[in-house]
């Protein structure tokens, strides 16, 4: 069978190879502590399995407009003026099934093959696929413990060409849980638009921050897209409930495309998606920051004390990155060794990019302390035997 010349540069996820081992040594009967997963380990909020359950029973299993339910739309505008300030019309929202199908608009509505677009190296792996699919180019910008691993507006100049068309990023980025700072944010949004081109800000692990509380770009911006999910700080990864807020101007578009990709995000889900806005599950939601918190205060500082070196603190989403080249040269033989000696599940740092890949490992803090500690000591062991 032949297939599309795309396919050569569309990129595996190495640690799915990982996982795949990991639940095989499972089945053996090894104790496997996952810190690989890249979603919370909490179940959706009890009101909004309720909320989810009593649509699909009552017959809520049409499909709905392309760009989401009316009453979802009001309610993600709410939210953003509760937590931002920021007033927003409830028709610059857009509905998509995850993040990922906001992703995948944006670069179809935006990018023209042979143009490129700026992403950050480390950063979320399936950006690049993206706009690969789209037949755009990926200009991976190397970003430093310096710049937190994040993009600033000299380093956006520094690579920004003829053919460049957009700046995708995220804050708290995955896999550094590192953010970018108001300042930096403002300078970033005046220097894209300066020079022309559009902002994309992937909100994704907002509400999951440990130190402060972050703006978002559309505080500062209406040029700027923001998105957003249900999948990470609201529990409901596999839902696949996500949201665009979309320049006025980009609206038409968007939901052309949304009818076409999608024809609707999953009804049932939107109307979980209602519940979990509501203030009760917002309790609910701050309460497991606060124990995503209390497991980050306990990993970091464990990590760096038996040698990690993490150049830039997790600040938020529930990942550290961190180096491990006092320990081995290549990052991804060192995750599969730990995981067979240890049976500790870790995601190497190739997922993420190529510069300096293999001397960084991701970290992600989603099970509970004492299994954090648990894979902490079974790690010291490993270590002690290089
Ligand atoms: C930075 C970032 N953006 C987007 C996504 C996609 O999430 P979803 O499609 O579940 O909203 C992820 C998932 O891990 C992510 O880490």
């Amino acid at each position: 069978m032949k297939f599309a010349d795309r396919m050569e540069k569309i990129e595996p996820f190495y640690v799915m190879a990982l996982l795949g081992r990991a639940k095989q040594l499972e089945s053996e009967g090894v104790d496997v502590i996952h810190l690989e997963v890249g979603e919370p380990d909490f179940p959706s909020p009890s009101r909004v399995v309720k909320a989810g359950m009593e649509a699909m029973a009552s017959g809520l299993t049409h499909y709905t407009p392309a760009t989401g339910l009316p009453l979802l739309k009001n309610k993600i505008a709410d939210f953003y003026l509760q937590r931002y300030g920021v007033q927003l019309d409830p028709y610059r929202v857009i509905v998509t099934p995850g993040s990922s199908g906001g992703l995948q608009a944006l670069i179809a509505l935006l990018v023209n093959p042979g143009e490129n677009v700026l992403l950050t190296d480390p950063g979320y792996p399936c950006n690049r696929n993206f706009v690969t699919m789209y037949g755009g180019i990926v200009k991976s910008v190397a970003v430093s413990a310096k710049d937190q691993f994040q993009f600033s507006a000299d380093t956006i100049r520094a690579n920004w060409d003829n053919n460049t068309r957009a700046v995708l990023m995220a804050s708290p980025s995955n896999p550094t849980g590192t953010v970018v700072s108001d300042e930096a944010l403002i300078a970033i949004a005046n220097t894209v638009a300066s020079l022309e081109g559009t902002l994309i800000v992937d909100e994704i692990y907002h509400g999951l921050t440990y130190d402060q509380s972050l703006s978002t770009v559309l505080q500062y911006s209406d040029e700027a897209f923001a998105i957003n999910s249900f999948s990470k700080y609201f529990g409901m990864t596999g839902w696949r409930i996500g949201w665009v807020i979309a320049p006025e101007v980009a609206v038409p578009g968007l939901e052309k495309l949304c009818q076409n990709m999608f024809l609707a995000p999953p009804t049932v889900a939107q109307y979980g998606a209602i519940a979990a806005l509501e203030p009760e599950a917002l309790v609910e939601l701050e309460e497991r920051r606060v124990e995503f918190k209390r497991r980050r205060d306990y990993l970091e500082p464990a990590l760096r004390s038996i040698g990690f070196i993490i150049p830039a603190s997790s600040e938020g989403a529930f990942y550290i990155y961190a180096d491990i080249s006092a320990f081995a040269a290549d990052s991804y033989q060192f995750c599969i060794d730990l995981l067979e000696k240890t049976g500790v599940a870790i995601t190497p740092g190739i997922d993420f990019g190529t510069i300096n890949a293999k001397r960084y490992v991701r970290f992600a803090y989603t099970t509970s302390v004492p299994r954090l500690q648990d894979a902490v000591s079974r790690i010291e062991g490993f270590i002690a035997t290089l």
